[in-house]
């Protein structure tokens, strides 16, 4: 089954008024063909959605799992698509370490992205310590199974898997690993949700996506496209990124 390839671009905690220019040149450049998402800081997602064009999503980097209430600081999901955002990324590896996200955690912030019609991003990878033990399946599979609920399908969720130790370091992981990790996760979905759901949904990977790297990274089965941190920033970058896809 073939799967549009998706480019989704993570600002994380980057970005001022002034960064609407790299919005603007993304939407005007952005190639036919895959889908090309950009999750700006939540201070920046109406103005975003304001100036993206046609060619360009918009998506939050976490929401809460409630849709309103007492919850000083926090973002629903309904606040992010009344924003503008058509998808949220969950479970990044910098909120499970920075805020504690445990996997039932995100799987309740994945049910509150599709109670407000969001597509849910859900991000998975272990770290070098559990790499170098020989964990790396296992704790993907883990995650998977804890962050992603039932009744998942593939119009309403992505997988983005993303070896902790590769974000952000410029130390990619090898194609090879890429490869079969991809596969187990794809596995994993067939295994729960049946063959053509797991035949349907996307796969990404990120940690150090540049656009000397993507294509051969895209050539790669079971890799349907990336989650972009640092090259996000810079237009030209991502545009790189995108025409490899
Ligand atoms: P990076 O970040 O591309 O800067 O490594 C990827 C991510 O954390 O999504």
């Amino acid at each position: 089954m073939p799967r549009t390839p998706l480019i989704a671009g993570n600002w994380k905690m980057n970005g001022l008024r002034e960064s609407l220019a790299v919005v603007e040149a993304v939407g005007a450049g952005a190639p036919e063909g895959p889908d090309a998402l950009l999750c700006p800081p939540t201070t920046l997602l109406a103005a975003t959605a304001a100036v993206k064009g046609a060619r360009l999503a918009v998506g939050g980097q976490d929401c809460h799992a409630a849709a309103s209430g007492a919850h000083t600081g926090d973002v629903s999901a309904e606040m992010l698509a009344d924003a503008g955002a058509s998808a949220v990324i969950l479970g990044h590896s910098e909120r499970r370490a920075d805020h504690g996200e445990t996997d039932a955690q995100v799987r309740d912030k994945v049910e509150a992205a599709w109670r407000a019609g969001l597509l849910a991003i859900v991000c998975v990878g272990e770290t070098l310590a559990e790499r170098e033990a020989g964990r790396a399946s296992e704790v993907v599979q883990t995650q998977l199974a804890g962050s992603v609920p039932d009744g998942a399908d593939a119009a309403r969720l992505v997988v983005a898997y993303e070896p902790v130790w590769a974000i952000g370091t410029g130390r990619r992981a090898e194609a090879a690993d890429v490869a079969e990790i991809h596969a187990v996760a794809r596995a994993s979905l067939a295994e729960r949700f049946g063959p053509d759901m797991a035949a349907a949904t996307r796969i990404l990977y990120g940690g150090s996506v540049k656009p000397d790297t993507a294509a051969d990274l895209f050539a790669l089965e079971d890799v349907d496209g990336a989650l972009v941190g640092g090259a996000s920033l810079k237009a030209e970058d991502f545009l790189a990124i995108l025409r490899a896809a």
